[in-house]
């Protein structure tokens, strides 16, 4: 039987379970028997008994020997690569790790100016000082789409920097020439790190684009849990070739993850590799037909557009994951914001995030043409009632700040530096102690560190305005925000 049937840490954990030993230890709930009986009532029993700690015979996260080696080794012949990792924070800390193995302080990394929050907390972990690379813009869509080979070969050439780290594809699903960045990266001899999030299924289906794990990157961090089937906060990361001290990362990841890791979100990582595969690309084939009924559909409703690879080989656009529906809305005189709250409030249905000019559905392994029609309903609706009754409205500015910062201090200097609190508007001019992100996407307008410019102000307070959620600094509504004294 093909290896990768087995699922040697969920099944090793079952008949663990079996064993009915009196338990003498965590977690308190004692295989649900402490847990309320609402709760319980809702869950069922068994997500209780597979909630075990680390005791003998289910093996280490932090020393794995047993049935989690198994399963990581298992993880790396499936995707091909030299060492693979289960993360319980997400692709969250598999970038702070990442960013610790390739970093430290004194060090220079070129980071792609269009990465998530979670890599300036890598750099306030590792003390490193960012040298950011401009990212393409579709100016149509108003998205970040990827970085240009011919910019990074110039940044390379420029900046004497010790390793690159770049998010591949974006939010939604626009892929740049993965294999050309990650050669030219090779041909300076450094190591690259891709946050791949958003691409944990290319590599089980021909027809999506490059994964940074088949392209010879050597950190590629894939959050499970936004396109396959393990459970929210679960993820893994791969490791290629040999510019990545694996000590320095293992170490990283022991003094990140939790030493007591959820041992049901492992189970699910290790089931959630199995079935991709064994069975991935059937399943994969189905979501990109699923997919494709409701692109097909969704750009016969007048005031809608839904990009497809068409794009390919404008704006940086490289290959799409057809996978993501971007659903542009404008045509409608509406903003996506608007249109997302409608969604939510009278039509009952929930997509994945909406921006100035577009909604962005998933759609994965999950989803079914029952599914697609509902949105394909929902989406009708909402034409029928605004569409030439409205102005149709021009593409917003990117929704993702195109302008490179001026980076003043390291985030770490900046965030451990004394600081002052003042109202926003009058913070012009000074270094920033905090990260001001906008939401959607989760990428930081301003990181801790950087000069806070007129501009950067501006675009700010013009994208709350147009309904935009503001994250990452002490006061939520960002009328104040702090500075270094
Ligand atoms: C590009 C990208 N990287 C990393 C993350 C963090 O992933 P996680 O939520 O799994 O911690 C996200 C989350 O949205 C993301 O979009």
């Amino acid at each position: 039987m093909n290896d990768q049937y087995r699922t040697p840490y969920y099944s090793g954990l079952l008949a663990y379970i079996a064993k009915h030993r009196a338990s003498f230890h965590m977690p308190g709930h004692k295989r649900g028997r402490g847990v309320h009986p609402d709760f319980k009532a809702f869950l069922g029993e068994n997500v209780f008994l597979l909630d075990l700690t680390e005791v003998q015979g289910v093996d280490y996260l932090h020393k794995p020997t047993g049935i989690l080696r198994e399963a990581m080794d298992l993880l790396a012949d499936a995707y091909g690569a030299k060492e693979s990792f289960f993360l319980v924070n997400g692709s969250t800390v598999g970038n702070q790790a990442a960013l610790m193995a390739v970093g430290g302080p004194g060090k220079k990394i070129l980071i792609a100016r269009n990465s998530h929050r979670s890599v300036v907390g890598g750099l306030i972990l590792n003390g490193s000082m960012p040298v950011y690379l401009p990212v393409n813009v579709d100016p149509e869509l108003g998205i970040t789409t990827s970085v240009s080979p011919e910019v990074l070969r110039e940044y390379l050439d420029k900046n004497d920097v010790d390793a690159v780290f770049l998010t591949n594809p974006n939010y939604y699903g626009v892929s740049g020439n993965i294999r050309e960045l990650v050669d030219i990266v090779h041909e300076h001899g450094l190591p690259i790190v891709v946050d791949e999030a958003h691409g944990a299924h290319f590599h089980f289906h021909q027809a999506l684009p490059l994964s940074a794990v088949d392209a010879g990157a050597d950190l590629v961090v894939q959050s499970t849990h936004k396109t396959l089937s393990s459970m929210t906060q679960s993820s893994w990361m791969h490791m290629n070739g040999d510019l990545v001290d694996v000590e320095l990362l293992k170490a990283a990841l022991r003094t990140l993850q939790s030493s007591s890791p959820n041992y049901v979100l492992m189970a699910s990582l290790d089931v959630a590799r199995m079935q991709m595969a064994t069975e991935g690309a059937e399943l994969l084939s189905s979501a990109l037909n699923v997919a494709q009924y409701l692109r097909e559909a969704i750009n016969e409703i007048p005031g809608l557009q839904c990009f497809g690879r068409e794009r390919v080989g404008k704006y940086g656009i490289f290959d799409v994951d057809l996978t993501k529906i971007t659903i542009t809305v404008l045509g409608l005189g509406l903003t996506g914001y608007k249109v997302e709250q409608l969604l939510n409030d009278e039509l009952g249905v929930e997509v994945e995030l909406s921006d100035p000019n577009n909604i962005l559905a998933f759609v994965t392994i999950g989803d079914d043409y029952d599914n697609a029609d509902k949105l394909i309903k929902a989406m009708s609706n909402l034409s029928e009632r605004f569409f030439g009754k409205l102005p149709p409205l021009e593409t917003a500015a990117v929704h993702t700040f195109p302008v490179l910062p001026e980076v003043v201090l390291t985030p770490r200097e900046a965030f451990f530096a004394e600081k002052k609190v003042v109202p926003f508007r009058e913070a012009v001019g000074a270094i920033s102690a905090e990260s001001v992100v906008l939401y959607p996407p989760g990428i930081p307008v301003i990181a801790p560190g950087e000069r806070i410019t007129e501009e950067s102000f501006d675009y700010v307070m013009k994208r709350k305005e147009e309904g935009a959620e503001v994250q990452g600094t002490a006061d939520p509504e960002l009328e104040f925000i702090q500075v270094l004294k």
